[in-house]
């Protein structure tokens, strides 16, 4: 795309998400990518590098939770690279544009599939993370959330002092249903959604790839913004063939002069 392309893109984009009521990111790993957290798949992709992890991930862990809990807290498992990817990652320039937009009420809310906790420390508020949380713990039963320093791990597995029920850590592992109370949320911003943004998703994981579809079913608009092409892009009413960071702070920009 060229510059003039971007820009022309740019303008398109502020003038959609100032005329329609409620606009909605779904965001992936493209928008760390910045932030030097590795991406899923492409050329340098965690998965394609190393295999994606087995469908059975859930199904081992809910036969002996004890025994996931101990090689976590041994440190065994995960993906070295991701984790000190992770660990040392910082929000970046389209984390802090996110912000502003839901700040300025230009956006209404974030889907995230990212676990990396960026959105919250670059300060937006309003987030359904679909994947979960690597900084907290979940209920499996009652779907309760801890920050992971908060909460003291006394006997293996921990148990829910609501509910009695098991705890595991929040991110969604493979073969785990995504979580009811995250899935309605995403349910309903879909539904109420006329406008959604698609940034830096391959938009090829089920379910959070079934909400642009439905967006465009009920009549709303998507604008994409990623530096490749995806299952989706031919359903976009705007593309913005650029980095995440780079083409946020310009749309800001742009919403910004068409304030009244
Ligand atoms: P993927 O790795 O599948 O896709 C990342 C997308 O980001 C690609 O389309 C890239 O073109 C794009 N991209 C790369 N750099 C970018 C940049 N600087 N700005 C904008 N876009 C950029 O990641 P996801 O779509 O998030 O699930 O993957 C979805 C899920 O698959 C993840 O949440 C994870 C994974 O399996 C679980 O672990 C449960």
């Amino acid at each position: 795309m060229t510059p003039t392309d971007l820009e022309r893109a740019i303008d398109e984009a502020a003038s959609l998400i100032t005329a329609p009521k409620h606009v909605v990111a779904l965001v992936g790993a493209g928008l760390s990518a910045e932030s030097g957290i590795p991406t899923f798949r492409g050329p340098e992709g965690i998965w394609t590098k190393h295999g994606e992890p087995d469908l059975r991930d859930y199904e081992r862990f809910a036969a002996d939770p004890k025994s996931w809990w101990e090689q976590r807290i041994a440190g065994a498992g995960g993906l070295g690279e991701l984790r000190t990817a992770l660990e040392s990652a910082e929000p970046n320039a389209g984390h802090l544009a996110l912000r502003e937009m839901e700040e300025s009420g230009w956006l209404a809310h974030i889907i995230t599939q990212n676990i990396d906790n960026l959105h919250q420390r670059a300060g937006s508020t309003r987030i359904t993370e679909i994947h979960g949380n690597r900084t907290r713990l979940r209920c499996t039963r009652c779907h309760a959330r801890w920050p992971l320093d908060e909460f003291p791990i006394d006997e293996l597995p921990p148990r829910c002092p609501e509910c009695g029920g098991i705890v595991k850590g929040d991110t969604v592992m493979f073969g785990e249903p995504i979580p009811k109370d995250a899935l309605d949320e995403c349910v309903d911003q879909t539904w109420k959604c006329d406008c959604m943004l698609l940034i830096g998703t391959s938009a090829v994981v089920y379910p959070a790839a079934q909400f642009p579809l439905d967006v465009r079913r009920l009549g709303g608009k998507l604008i994409e913004i990623n530096p490749n092409e995806t299952p989706l892009s031919a359903l976009a009413e705007v593309t913005l063939r650029a980095p995440a960071g780079q083409s946020l702070v310009r749309l800001v920009e742009r919403l910004r002069d068409l304030r009244p």
